[in-house]
């Protein structure tokens, strides 16, 4: 997979994806992801990304020749199966969603900032728009690490173990049960004996209850299409 990010401040994203999971998943191959400077893209001489809103009001508006000059040049290179627009009125990012784009072979994504984007842009190239929650960040990178993050540990040999992300936390729309490690006691807490006894058929009965009644719990929301 390839993920290319349009972005004002690249500096925000190296962090995120030199360390951890992501990191690997670089240095093993698995994904490459690579960072464009928008102000790489400026048309004039003070290499202006920005300018005011027409019809006035608070905020700067991401210019959209400079975001065109950078989608013509990544376009040309390849066909993208998404050109995604990080945004608190997109769609509200989920696992499914993340399950889904990890199918993906080529994504782009367009970080914005200040007010946002100019809308021409996002009717001529956008062709999904996602959010990473309902609270405003100060710009799109947070919620591009965040996307990645959530479709890199996906990919085919990202993670040690092959089905560890078939046990994550909302797939199967469940949440995760209880999980213990050494040592078996922890200020006089023991770890549940069942997850000790070795029988599997009984571990894995007692992990779908406890998840069910999490779920049942914390994210009654989660059952209510099942
Ligand atoms: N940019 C600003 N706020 C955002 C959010 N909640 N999700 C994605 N991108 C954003």
């Amino acid at each position: 997979m390839r993920i290319d990010i349009i972005t004002v401040l690249p500096e925000l994203l190296e962090s995120p994806f030199g360390a951890s999971i992501v990191k690997r998943a670089i240095e093993k191959g698995l994904v490459e992801i690579h960072l464009h400077a928008l102000r790489d893209y400026a048309t004039n001489k003070y290499k202006q990304v920005d300018d005011y809103p027409y019809g006035g009001g608070a905020g700067m508006v991401l210019m959209a020749e400079p975001i065109d000059r950078c989608m013509e040049a990544l376009t040309a290179e390849r066909d993208y199966d998404e050109i995604i627009y990080l945004t608190p009125d997109g769609e509200r990012l989920d696992q499914g969603i993340a399950n889904e784009l990890s199918l993906s072979g080529n994504l782009l994504l367009l970080c914005g900032h200040y007010k946002g984007v100019d809308q021409r842009i996002r009717d001529h190239w956008i062709t999904r728009e996602i959010s990473i929650g309902d609270y405003v960040l100060s710009g799109g990178e947070l919620g591009a690490a965040v996307l990645c993050d959530a479709i890199v540990r996906l990919l085919p040999g990202v993670l040690g173990n092959e089905t560890s992300a078939l046990t994550d936390t909302f797939q199967d729309n469940l949440l995760a049960p209880p999980i213990y490690t050494r040592p078996q006691e922890f200020k006089g807490m023991q770890v549940p004996e069942v997850l000790t006894s070795g029988h599997q058929a009984r571990i894995d009965a007692w992990r779908e209850e406890k998840a069910l009644e999490r779920t049942r719990e914390r994210r009654p929301d989660l059952l209510e299409n099942e």
